[in-house]
């Protein structure tokens, strides 16, 4: 049968089924045994875990075996600057705050300015004025400053080389081929940069002169990196790496994850009020017809771009998702009700993001790696 989806780094599209792509991508469920184990050393779960945004990993299990032997591990993840931050990158960065906190570990952040220069209509100096302005978001997100190292590509490139040099080495044309769908025509710098990407995953081991553990965060669509990266590991000596993946918070149109290039159905962090409530206003819904049809039986949760994003996001507590969901369903929440509620919400939220990436401005070197 037709795949009726697509998930690259570069392309999210169709009607997602993470089931298929767990199979299709070789990665295990975040199942049961391994949340409750997990509990043993955080306490209550994130509401990530607990909704099941973040679903899938390689080798969490092993993090977690390493860990209760008393090694530590390192977190990594990133961000590709193409443009302004969208509550979607917002994602799997909360959880890997949760995470910081919760096992005091270091975090390695890397700005890919190289790659949105080689893929993108954008210069090289409009990506890395981007990797600086997101550094701003990153820091808004309360990340510890000492425990955090931010690498912009273009700017840290000595931090990454050598490293990238070796995996490079190991992987051939035919493999990243496969992996990204490269073509001919394909310019060669976004051939070797899944190096650069691939690089910090060994940087930690390198910094420390022994091998260090390594989970990366990050939503399924970075997986394509991980496996190259994985089967190059052992190869220089270095444990592979692991990871934790999340599914998409879809943009607040009909289908599609949220995503930059929809700005109307994306909300940005730098968005303001005005731009807040027309996108949510304009938002597709699980809506009847007339506000008559809906009190009568009620509208669909289930499809609805609006309720995701209390999902995702906005609503953390779960008592307060299902009064949302119940009184949808059964018509008492009517939509334009609903919407105003979430734009109050989304408009608290990035007051105070923008209040927090304002100072952050005057905290950059703290956080760019030394
Ligand atoms: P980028 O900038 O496309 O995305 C940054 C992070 O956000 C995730 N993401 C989403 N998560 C949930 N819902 C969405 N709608 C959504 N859209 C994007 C991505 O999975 C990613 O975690 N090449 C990378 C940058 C990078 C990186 C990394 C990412 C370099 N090293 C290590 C993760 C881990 C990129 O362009 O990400």
């Amino acid at each position: 049968m037709p795949q009726k989806f697509t998930v690259t780094p570069w392309e999210v599209k169709g009607e997602l089924d993470y089931e298929k792509l767990i199979k299709q991508f070789g990665t295990k469920l975040l199942d049961e045994k391994i949340l409750n184990r997990l509990k043993k050393h955080t306490g209550k779960l994130h509401f990530m875990l607990r909704r099941k945004i973040f679903f899938s990993h390689r080798d969490f299990d092993w993090i977690l075996d390493k860990y209760e032997e008393g090694e530590k591990f390192v977190l990594y993840t990133g961000r590709g600057p193409s443009g302004h931050t969208h509550i979607g990158h917002l994602v799997p960065w909360v959880f890997t705050k949760w995470l910081q906190d919760k096992f005091d570990t270091e975090l390695y952040f890397q700005l890919t300015d190289d790659e949105k220069f080689l893929v993108k209509p954008l210069s090289l100096k409009e990506t890395t004025n981007y990797a600086m302005d997101n550094i701003l978001d990153i820091i808004a997100m309360g990340f510890k400053p000492k425990k955090t190292h931010i690498i912009v590509n273009t700017l840290h490139i000595d931090k990454l080389y050598r490293i990238a040099l070796k995996v490079s080495k190991h992987l051939t044309f035919s493999t990243v081929k496969a992996v990204f769908g490269f073509k001919n025509s394909s310019n060669i710098g976004i051939i070797f940069f899944p190096s650069m990407q691939i690089a910090p995953c060994f940087l930690p081991s390198e910094e420390k002169g022994h091998n260090v553990p390594v989970l990366i965060p990050a939503a399924i669509d970075q997986d394509p990196y991980w496996r190259p990266a994985r089967d190059v590991a052992p190869k220089l000596g270095y444990y592979k790496p692991a990871q934790i993946h999340s599914k998409f918070i879809p943009g607040l149109g009909k289908e599609g994850k949220m995503s930059a290039s929809k700005p109307e159905t994306a909300i940005f962090t730098t968005d303001k009020p005005e731009d807040i409530r027309r996108k949510i206003l304009n938002a597709f819904t699980g809506g009847r017809e007339t506000a008559e049809l809906q009190r009568k039986y009620g509208g669909n949760p289930d499809v609805c771009s609006v309720y995701k994003y209390y999902y995702f996001f906005f609503e953390e507590d779960d008592k307060k998702l299902k009064e949302i969901y119940e009184d949808c369903k059964s018509g008492r929440l009517l939509c334009g009700e609903c919407k105003l509620r979430l734009i109050k919400k989304v408009e608290k939220f990035l007051e105070e993001h923008q209040k927090r990436r304002k100072k952050a401005k005057q905290k950059v070197d703290k956080f760019l790696i030394e």
